[in-house]
């Protein structure tokens, strides 16, 4: 089958790693960017438009990543580009909130496109090589229809009709990667204050990680079937295990803020009567808004 033609608008850092995995995928793509500077690179493997309006007629669909929304509003208003959208389908990787992915899809539906967002797990660098992995939301049957091109990027997940649901489980994403991050980093300085050597701390801790990766699977299932009866290690048994880190913290020296959080969720967890359940039976003291 022939490979689709696709137009990338914006070839920032992921703009442009979007478009060169399409080029490395075989397709035909058309760029354009607002300070032309940045389409040179492009020179002889894509073609390049004069204007954005230009670069829509080019192709069925539209790769639109610039910085944020106030940035898409512009491109938007563009002479041409919303009658040039017409039957086409546009592809939003600019982050936002879900209330600006569904401004964004109103005016596009409105003006005869379809519509979809695009939330992008990853860095520049993984999607050029293809091995990313971007969830999108928004027209089901637009996502179905370009699956195989989406998947010259990595891995392709529909979450949604809803255009802005993929940006809610981005930021669901950011609670994982950035409370990984700040923990692995709280515990380095721990591990510091105490005199241990980073390359020591370094390995127990790519051990830890390996253990969480273990974790997910597991605990997953326990929430999909709403049992934590049967606990390999219990609420109470991990609250007594951590139970001295927030105090070790200070006696060192070391910020507790992060420490001193989790403690307050282990004592909302025995408080609440959770103690023998398995640790994945926090879901469902988190899931509710504390009052
Ligand atoms: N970089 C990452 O690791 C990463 C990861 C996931 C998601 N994203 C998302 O990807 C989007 C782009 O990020 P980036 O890293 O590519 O940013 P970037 O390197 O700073 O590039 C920004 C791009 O937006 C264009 N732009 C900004 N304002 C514009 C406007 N008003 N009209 C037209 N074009 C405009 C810039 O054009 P000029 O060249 O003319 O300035 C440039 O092409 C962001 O929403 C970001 O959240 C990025």
């Amino acid at each position: 089958m022939a490979k689709a033609r696709v137009s990338v608008l914006g070839l920032g850092s992921m703009g442009g790693a979007l478009a060169e995995g399409l080029i490395a995928a075989g397709h035909g793509v058309t760029v354009w960017n607002r300070s032309p500077v940045r389409t040179e690179p492009f020179a002889g493997r894509a073609a390049i438009a004069a204007d954005a309006a230009g670069a829509i007629a080019a192709s069925e669909i539209v790769v639109l990543c610039v910085l944020d929304h106030a940035g898409v509003g512009e491109v938007l208003g563009l002479p041409g580009v919303l009658p040039g959208l017409a039957g086409r389908t546009l592809v939003r990787f600019t982050g936002a909130t879900p209330g600006q992915s569904r401004a964004s899809a109103v005016t596009v539906e409105a003006a005869g496109g379809r519509y979809l967002d695009g939330s992008i797990l990853t860095y520049p660098e993984t999607i050029r090589s293809g091995a990313g992995q971007i969830v999108y939301s928004g027209a089901s049957g637009a996502f179905e229809s370009h699956r195989s091109l989406f998947e010259a990027w990595g891995e392709a997940l529909f979450v949604g009709a809803d255009p802005g649901t993929c940006f809610v489980l981005d930021k669901a994403v950011f609670v994982v990667l950035y409370g990984g991050m700040f923990s692995f980093l709280q515990a380095a300085a721990l591990a510091d204050a105490a005199g241990i050597a980073p390359e020591v701390y370094r390995r127990v801790a790519e051990r830890q990680f390996e253990e969480l990766r273990r974790i997910v699977p597991w605990f997953a299932d326990l929430m999909a079937r709403g049992d934590y009866s049967n606990a390999a290690a219990s609420v109470r048994v991990s609250a007594e295990a951590y139970a001295p880190a927030a105090g070790l913290c200070r006696e060192l020296g070391v910020d507790d803020l992060l420490p001193a959080t989790l403690q307050a969720l282990f004592d909302r967890a025995l408080a609440e009567g959770r103690g023998e359940n398995e640790m994945a039976a926090c879901f469902e003291m988190l899931r509710r808004r504390r009052v």
